[in-house]
């Protein structure tokens, strides 16, 4: 609800508030953001203001505040506050000064998509536009705030138009600023690289700034967009939290620092580094929508606020809630190496499997054998599809499957006809040396015709065949930054620019393929962000399929992800990342927390592996719409300790599925306390483990203690063996009310510690885990 009286703005979610007013100068004074309060005045609530202390700057004789320690709403510089400010921009006078002061206001119901940038939308939606005008340089800014009442969230982003008879060039076009009275704050961030995206990092916030932000072209997997500020004592389920998000997918800027009055500044925005944008006369400028949510109760609270606001109001189309199919991408299978013949071979055992949808991945146009060539020529190679993607779709689909196939439309490889005819569509400075990525180019999306280029062989390549699904992949940074269609005072907006010519693509091959599931990626997560979201339901979370590292990934992103929108596949074993060996429980059990998928040659699997992937895929038939959709809760995670714990409840409380693993075994302990959330507390549940069986050789020479004649481990008497007997797992249930499940917790069967090895034992080596199903008993 949004409350107007006397220039006191207040915005109330069901469990948040959030006020400002207007300051007898004009400026915008922000005044509150968190649990929900009443306020009927500012009194009480707003800073004392007094005087401008010591060598602080006074804002005029008549007011002599000093705009350094007010909390703001907006901030620009020159007029006394020296904090980070949240606007800049060069006057066309040359100055850089602005003062932008109270004008008017409106609010409106339902917000809409627009086209252009993304943003967010519901019906629900209540919408405030505050008008500033800063006269002395003829510029106007709206600040827009959407109300998203029933997930708590509140989102806001701006639009400055140039009323002037001169060009202004803006620098700076912060999405949000958000100033917080004196406090204990934490900054928690999500860091890292390929294969190892979403790390959490949490910093204490003090004097000097703390800036997460991205330089790569795209928001990045080096640091994420969404952010969390933790107020005090804080943990999963306890204090006080805030996230922020940005629906962008180009370089993005949080900065987070405390005044040395102990007040905190946080905002979000465009990465000011590198941009610049003119604004000629009566043209405007609209930043990316900033989301915020406030929690009460920890970071599960906050992040349940994200994924309910993610689901409704920036997911859209077909997909929009639809449970997602369970899918097999050719890449780690065959990688560059395919071929019809191979590829249905694949796609008949994944059908067997109880797989729905087959991915040709790369490696299917003109001359792809490897990653030097090709991108930009999206004609297939007819040596390794003879009868084209028509003929190996009909085929696919022949068996019951359904076909989705891969492309990198950005790009183009210097040895590719697309270059040859259009070396000016690649981006690069003409003349200069240019660095490429992946031995790859981008194309120039800030060009129209680039645009209508990539619109045009993307709509021929979805319609050549039943096309179910297409994975839209983008694998290098930004370099050699420049565009030849824009003169050299625009140079400073090409990689905005670059994003809003990425949108009308996505935005018309969408809107013209509406049955189409899209799955978006950039060498998996360097591109995860709430802007790909508005068009793709869901984004490859990263190319690491390694269990362990998934386990930390997916944490990650379960801060303000809901699992509907990142896949997970499970892969073989050594791990092509990693190295690593996990089982293959393990590596269904961290996958079935996302949109679960393979990634395997299925092919190549004995009889057991084989048989557990078709267990796996009925038990997450059975429980999808639990997995993709329930409610996600946080016990524990690497980060902490050696235990990840996660629960996914349904919203009536009626059943759930708890996953814990561990990283690395401690000897001689044999206790693990399973702690489910999100259940009823006066309601009985059953519990129990999902089976599996595990291959005797794990237990290595430990099988001569059972059988009556010398086996020589790994020899060939041990394989033969292994062929025919399996180690069941335990099996292991309980009855229990909700309260005691949640808070007494579900003591399991002992871990398996060498001595006193029986059937209930839980064989738990390193990496080991265990899903349990949790219903209404
Ligand atoms: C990078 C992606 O993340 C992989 O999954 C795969 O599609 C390759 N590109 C293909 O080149």
């Amino acid at each position: 609800m949004i409350t107007i009286k006397d220039k006191l703005f207040v915005l109330d979610t069901d469990k948040t508030t959030y006020a400002f007013r207007v300051m007898p100068t004009g400026h915008l004074e922000h005044l509150y953001y968190g649990r929900k309060i009443r306020i009927d005045d500012a009194d009480g609530i707003a800073d004392q203001l007094g005087f401008a202390p010591g060598n602080s700057s006074s804002y005029d004789k008549d007011n002599a505040i000093s705009l350094e320690d007010v909390k703001l709403e907006i901030s620009a510089p020159g007029k006394g506050d020296v904090r980070e400010p949240s606007l800049e921009l060069i006057n066309s006078d040359g100055s850089f000064t602005s003062d932008f002061l109270f004008d008017g206001c409106a609010t409106s119901k339902g917000k809409v998509r627009e086209e252009g940038v993304p943003c967010s939308y519901g019906e629900d939606a209540e919408v405030l536009t505050v008008t500033l005008k800063d006269k002395e340089n003829n510029l106007m800014l709206k600040l827009a705030y959407t109300v998203y009442a029933e997930c708590d969230v509140i989102t806001r982003s701006c639009e400055i138009i140039n009323n002037g008879d001169g060009a202004v060039t803006l620098t700076r076009v912060m999405s949000l600023m958000l100033d917080m009275d004196p406090g204990d704050y934490s900054y928690i961030t999500f860091n890292g690289a390929w294969t190892r995206e979403m790390g959490k990092n949490v910093q204490k916030v003090g004097m000097a700034k703390l800036v997460n932000s991205s330089y790569t072209g795209s928001s990045s997997n080096r640091a994420n967009p969404f952010v969390m500020l933790g107020k005090g004592a804080f943990d999963e389920d306890y204090g006080e939290v805030i996230g922020i998000n940005l629906v962008y997918s180009g370089n993005h800027y949080t900065s987070v620092e405390q005044n040395p009055y102990g007040k905190v500044r946080l905002m979000t925005g465009i990465n000011p580094n590198g941009f610049s944008w003119k604004l000629e006369k009566g043209e405007s400028f609209r930043s990316p929508e900033a989301v915020m949510t406030y929690s009460a109760s920890g970071c599960n609270t906050m992040s349940h606020n994200m994924h309910d606001f993610v689901n409704a109001h920036i997911v859209s189309g077909k997909w929009k809630d639809q449970l997602r199919p369970v899918l097999i991408n050719s890449w780690e299978a065959s990688y560059f190496d395919i071929n019809e013949h191979k590829l249905v071979k694949l796609a008949r055992k994944a059908k067997a499997a109880g797989v729905e949808l087959f991915v040709m991945d790369d490696g299917w146009f003109k001359g792809r054998n490897d990653d030097t060539s090709s991108l930009g020529d999206w004609t297939p190679d007819k040596k390794k599809l003879p009868h084209g993607i028509k003929g190996i779709c009909d085929k696919i689909r022949k068996l019951g499957l359904k076909f989705g196939i891969w492309v990198e439309p950005e790009m183009v490889n210097e040895n590719s006809d697309l270059y040859r005819e259009h070396p000016e569509w690649a981006m690069r400075i003409p003349g200069k040396k240019h660095s490429t990525g992946r031995t790859q180019m981008l194309l120039d999306l800030t060009r129209s015709d680039v645009q209508d280029y990539i619109i045009k062989s993307m709509s021929d390549v979805f319609s050549s065949a039943d096309i179910s699904y297409v994975k839209w992949d983008y694998n290098r940074n930004f370099t050699d930054i420049y565009s030849a269609a824009l003169p050299s005072d625009r140079q400073g907006e090409v990689a905005h620019r670059y994003i809003l010519g990425l949108y009308r693509v996505l935005d018309e091959l969408t809107k013209k393929f509406p049955e189409v599931l899209f799955e978006g990626c950039a060498s998996g997560g360097n591109r995860f962000d709430l802007g790909i979201l508005s068009y793709f339901p869901q984004i490859w979370a990263s190319d690491d399929t390694d269990a362990y590292q998934r386990g930390i990934i997916q944490n990650g992103y379960s801060y303000g992800y809901p699992q509907s929108c990142y896949t997970c596949h499970v892969s073989d074993v050594p791990n092509h990342q990693t190295l690593r060996r996990i089982t293959a429980d393990t590596r269904f059990n961290v996958a079935a927390f996302g949109v679960c998928g393979y990634e395997s040659n299925f092919c190549d699997l004995n009889k057991f592996d084989f048989n557990e992937i078709k267990s796996q895929i009925e038990f997450y038939k059975k429980n999808r719409r639990l997995m993709q959709y329930g409610k996600f809760w946080r016990r524990s995670s690497f980060d902490d300790g050696k235990i990840l714990s996660w629960t996914i409840s349904s919203p009536d409380k009626s059943e759930a599925v708890s996953m814990i693993m561990q990283s690395l075994m401690t000897p001689n302990s044999q206790s693990d306390i399973l702690y489910p959330r999100g259940l009823a507390e006066d309601v009985k549940y059953h519990i129990e483990n999902r089976k599996t069986s595990f291959d005797i050789r794990e237990f290595g020479g430990l099988i001569n203690h059972v059988v009556p004649f010398h086996v020589k481990q790994d020899g060939f008497i041990h394989g033969v063996i292994a062929k025919f007997v399996r180690i069941n797992s335990e099996s292991e249930s309980h009855e229990m009310y909700g309260d005691a499940m949640m808070y007494a917790g579900v003591h399991l069967n002992p871990r398996f510690a060498s001595l006193g090895y029986n059937d209930t034992v839980r064989y738990f080596p390193d990496f080991g885990s265990r899903i349990y199903e949790i219903r209404t008993a």
